[in-house]
């Protein structure tokens, strides 16, 4: 670990067993970090098998670069700067026929929310950002809090954040904004303290985590990337390719849960009729009927941990071309 990357891996030993990774396996970290996962995946594979990481933050790759060469010089390894929203076309870039494990760890990384610059921190004044991909001139959080509507804002908020106290939140906000912009992270968290309860204030946490959590979201896209990268994966895993999805909260937890659900439905036909009209075939094998979550141990040595809520499926033998794909 670097001094300036120090994130802990989660669920790594509950990972390594679901994902199983065997010696010349391909294997394919779509949030690679500082490869806190992704070094032992190399381990198990290498030497003779590929693995695969893929991060759209310079500094996580910068980083894993480093430890992968110092901690397993023996294992190939490519590392791809992009966004898994678009993990078709990485992986033509990666020439690979298939994948045998894929790994989601989503969300963000101790460093990035540690990086005042980055604009994620509600604890330390910054331009507020929130860009996981910061070179690309996207959407910031700025742009968010000071040019969408009032209704949008309380949307996002509310549906991101879980946040009780959205409309308040953002009434307050298009207020401020209307003498001066909203520039920085403590601008913003001025302007949701004095939107929000006073009792509301002192319970609950930090009363902006909703708030922050809920921007980082829309200025990411995370929700649209992972229904997308998921439904990737699925396509690319050969067949008894395993995939694992760590989530964070319960809106990306659904999604995993959504789309593998549907990617494991056979016929749905009324039993009537005489032949299938609808076309589905199950895909996936769903391992996790619910999701696994961290140990007592791990909770209390890791706290980001807590909220960790895994989820794994299998890919059954590819179906007639097609089939059940979307
Ligand atoms: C929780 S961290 C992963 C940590 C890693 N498993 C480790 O143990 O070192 C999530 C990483 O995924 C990246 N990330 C999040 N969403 C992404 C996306 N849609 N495409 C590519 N990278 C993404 C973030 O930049 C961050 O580095």
């Amino acid at each position: 670990m670097t001094a300036e990357y120090r994130h802990v891996p989660v669920m790594l030993a509950e990972v390594l067993s679901e994902l199983d990774p065997q010696p010349g396996e391909v294997t394919c970290d779509c949030t690679l970090g500082g490869a806190g996962h992704t070094v032992e995946l190399a381990r198990r594979v290498a030497p003779d098998g590929l693995s695969i990481g893929i991060d759209q933050d310079d500094m996580a790759l910068a980083a894993a670069t480093e430890r992968l060469e110092r901690e397993v010089p023996e294992a190939e390894t490519l590392l791809l700067k992009g966004n898994f929203g678009d993990l078709d076309e990485l992986l033509v870039e990666a020439e690979v026929p298939g994948v045998d494990c894929f790994l989601f760890d989503l969300g963000v990384s101790s460093p990035q929310l540690d990086i005042p610059e980055r604009g994620f921190s509600y604890h330390e004044d910054a331009p507020l950002d929130m860009r996981m991909n910061s070179g690309n001139h996207t959407l910031t959080a700025a742009e968010v809090v000071n040019t969408y509507n009032e209704a949008d804002l309380t949307r996002i908020l509310r549906v991101y954040g879980d946040e009780r106290h959205a409309a308040r939140i953002a009434r307050r906000i298009v207020e401020r904004r209307a003498k001066a912009p909203i520039e920085t992270t403590l601008q913003l968290v001025d302007v949701i303290k004095a939107a929000i309860p006073a009792a509301a204030r002192r319970s609950g946490g930090h009363p902006a985590r909703r708030a922050f959590q809920a921007l980082r979201i829309e200025v990411n896209h995370e929700l649209d990337v992972l229904d997308r990268g998921l439904r990737a994966a699925v396509r690319w895993a050969n067949p008894g390719g395993r995939i694992c999805v760590i989530s964070y909260h319960s809106l990306e937890d659904r999604i995993v849960k959504h789309v593998f659900s549907e990617l494991s439905q056979g016929c749905t036909c009324p039993p009537d009729l005489p032949v299938c009209v609808c076309g589905h075939v199950p895909i996936v094998d769903v391992r996790t009927r619910k999701p696994l979550v961290a140990s007592d141990e791990e909770v209390a040595a890791n706290p980001r941990s807590r909220s960790a809520l895994m989820r794994v499926a299998v890919r059954i033998d590819a179906p007639a071309e097609g089939k059940g794909l979307s």
